[in-house]
């Protein structure tokens, strides 16, 4: 039995948990008096632990710090009837009841916040119930939490995650083809979602499947060795590996004549390769080896890292145990000498899983790649990210495995996927490189930097800074929708410094950064904010410009869960870009700087929680905030 408690929260969850503890109370002692009436036996659902977890964030401020919907309080108390009128009577009572004894209560209305009244206002709205908080309360809990918890706030002590542990499998490119906008978008969602895991409290394993196995590696064996180049391949493997895959194509498709004999020879090679022939494999394993050096090399460029490079090739093993498996559970069929699951009846076509000359395909490989991942890890959910282009696929790969009986693995994976990009080139061509890319993202942004001459001269290492600026362009134009929504890649658009850029969030940090910079002189910051007893009075923190600071900043875990639950990075986007608007207007009416020590100490303390929040955000979706731009 778990004891819930509001004491047990801080912030803005202390207040829903009051509300909830509240209602669960008047559920449990007036119910009669309720329309429709709640029964003892609805009460004893309703109690404050469930009622909590539908307690939700207002979607506009105007509606106060809490609110919930009738219909799913009345569908979790098994009760009917009209939800308006429901939300109404709870109104009623639930104010009465705040007012406490009628006697106390003619006293003084406002002595009722200082005594620890924490939520000042219910109404009802259309089918909800909504809450406003004591605005002293909300802002002095939440500060302190923020400046005592700093680069863990939001995490919630990483309560939700305890004990459990997910496998995400994102970028997953292919050796020898063109890392394209596709494999960058996995990248970029991929490590959001693992981010956002890992902050919550998951344990985390992080995989990178390469496409590393099939037919086109004996045809690119069989173009080394007409067009390779030992010199090429160690000055960057990816680029001359995918030079001999097109020429060693184009080769195939002007020579008719030729075209079987370098085909029958590519066959033949990845036979081998099948087979465990150990000079087929060396080659091969070289081309991987040297590919994923240098993709270390550009994650870590993007902050981005794996705890795992597996592929396509690790599997021979377990695959014969897999297409064993299938075969004994009677889910294969022949067809033309191929072996195929049949999967008609669910709407998803046949799958061929083995062809008529006994080599395997890329489902083949994700059922094996899929039962021993389950046995490595033991996870509690694994997410694919991959582009909708795969929707098909792993509906087939998921229901195979529900065919097999692996009931737990199924339920357990998810296919996360996303639209397309277009126009995702450079200024120089249409065939992209992730390195093209951010090296014209950098560049666009050093430009830009030097517009200002005054600033540009002030920062130390302007490289580096425009190489973070330019990803971080790239990873919010990529984050801003919903996935399954593609875009038009925008150059001009995304490296403003102003709208709904990356650029224009790193521009807000790095504002609050050079305020604390100008404050250190001034301030003793980890004495005068960070200490447990250092004397910051909240209270003198009355303007609306920082009430709406707070208040954001008090959403911020609610809106980790949600992207945790929705797989959706857009949401903390748009927390992060609300986040760098209120920061903006409040330091247009709020001066730090030659203010008296009490209001200093109190906004810099505001401004600082703001940074913190505003950087763990942008960590979150894989930015590295920068101190000066
Ligand atoms: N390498 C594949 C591609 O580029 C993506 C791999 C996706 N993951 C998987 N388990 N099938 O299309």
């Amino acid at each position: 039995m778990t004891s819930f408690a509001a004491s047990n929260y801080t912030g803005l969850k202390h207040i829903h948990a009051l509300v909830a503890e509240q209602l669960a109370e008047i559920f449990a002692t007036k119910g009669a008096e309720l329309t429709p009436a709640v029964t003892a036996e609805a009460a004893a659902k309703l109690n404050a632990e469930t009622i909590f977890g539908l307690v939700q964030v207002p979607a506009s401020s105007k509606n106060g710090h809490a609110t919930i919907p009738m219909p799913v309080l009345l569908k979790a108390g098994d009760l009917k009837g009209n939800p308006a009128q429901f939300a109404a009577s709870v109104a009623k009572i639930s104010t009465r009841d705040l007012k406490g004894n009628p006697a106390q209560f003619a006293a003084s209305v406002a002595k009722i916040f200082t005594v620890g009244e924490l939520i000042t206002k219910v109404e009802q709205a259309a089918i909800y119930l909504n809450f406003h908080a004591n605005q002293d309360f909300l802002t002095s809990s939440v500060l302190s939490a923020v400046l005592q918890q700093t680069d863990n706030y939001g995490s919630n002590g990483g309560q939700l995650g305890l004990g459990k542990k997910i496998v995400v499998e994102y970028s997953s490119p292919n050796i020898a083809k063109p890392f394209h906008a596709g494999h960058l978008r996995s990248t970029i969602i991929g490590n959001f979602i693992a981010n956002v895991h890992r902050m919550l409290g998951y344990e985390v394993v992080r995989i990178n499947y390469l496409g590393d196995w099939g037919k086109q590696f004996g045809l690119l064996a069989v173009g080394f060795e007409k067009y390779g180049s030992e010199e090429a391949l160690n000055e960057n493997p990816i680029i001359h590996l995918f030079d001999v895959y097109v020429k060693i194509n184009v080769r195939c498709s002007e020579e008719a004549t030729n075209d079987a004999t370098i085909h029958d020879q590519a066959r033949a090679y990845f036979q081998r390769m099948e087979n465990g022939d150990e000079s087929a494999l060396a080659i091969w394993k070289r081309f991987r080896d040297l590919s994923i050096t240098k993709y270390i090399d550009i994650y870590k460029r993007l902050g981005i890292e794996f705890d795992v490079y597996s592929g396509e090739s690790q599997y021979s093993e377990s695959m014969k145990d897999a297409l064993a498996e299938l075969k004994e559970k009677n889910l294969l069929t022949e067809s033309l000498g191929a072996q195929i699951i049949e999967l008609k009846d669910k709407k998803l076509g046949h799958v061929i899983v083995e062809k008529s000359d006994g080599t395997t395909l890329y489902i083949t490989r994700d059922i094996a790649a899929g039962i021993e991942r389950f046995n490595t890890y033991n996870y509690d959910q694994q997410f694919y990210v991959v582009a909708a282009q795969q929707d098909l696929h792993f509906q087939q790969l998921f229901e195979i495995f529900r065919r097999m009986g692996r009931e737990n693995i199924s339920e357990k994976c998810q296919h996360i996927n996303f639209g397309m990009v277009k126009g995702m080139s450079t200024r120089k061509g249409t065939v992209v490189f992730l390195e093209d890319i951010l090296k014209e993202a950098a560049e666009t942004m050093h430009t830009v930097m030097k517009g200002n001459e005054e600033k540009y001269k002030q920062i130390e290492d302007p490289d580096a800074i425009a190489d973070i600026l330019g990803i971080s362009a790239v990873m919010i134009q990529d984050m801003s929708s919903r996935r399954i929504r593609g875009y038009d890649f925008d150059w001009r658009r995304i490296t403003s410094f102003e709208g709904d850029t990356g650029p224009y969030l790193q521009y807000t940090h790095a504002r609050i950064c050079s305020i604390q910079r100008r404050l250190s002189a001034v301030l003793s910051l980890e004495k005068d904010i960070y200490a447990a007893d250092a004397a910051i009075d909240f209270s003198l923190l009355t303007e609306p410009a920082a009430h709406a600071l707070v208040d954001l900043m008090a959403t911020y875990h609610d809106v980790l869960l949600a992207a945790c639950k929705t797989s959706e990075p857009c949401g903390v986007v748009t927390f992060a870009l609300e986040l760098s608007r209120a920061i903006s207007s409040a330091l247009d009416t709020l001066r730090v700087i030659d203010q008296e020590p009490a209001v200093q100490r109190a906004r810099a303390a505001l401004f600082i929680a703001a940074r913190h929040t505003l950087s763990n955000a942008l960590r979150i979706l894989g930015l590295t905030p920068v101190e000066q731009m």
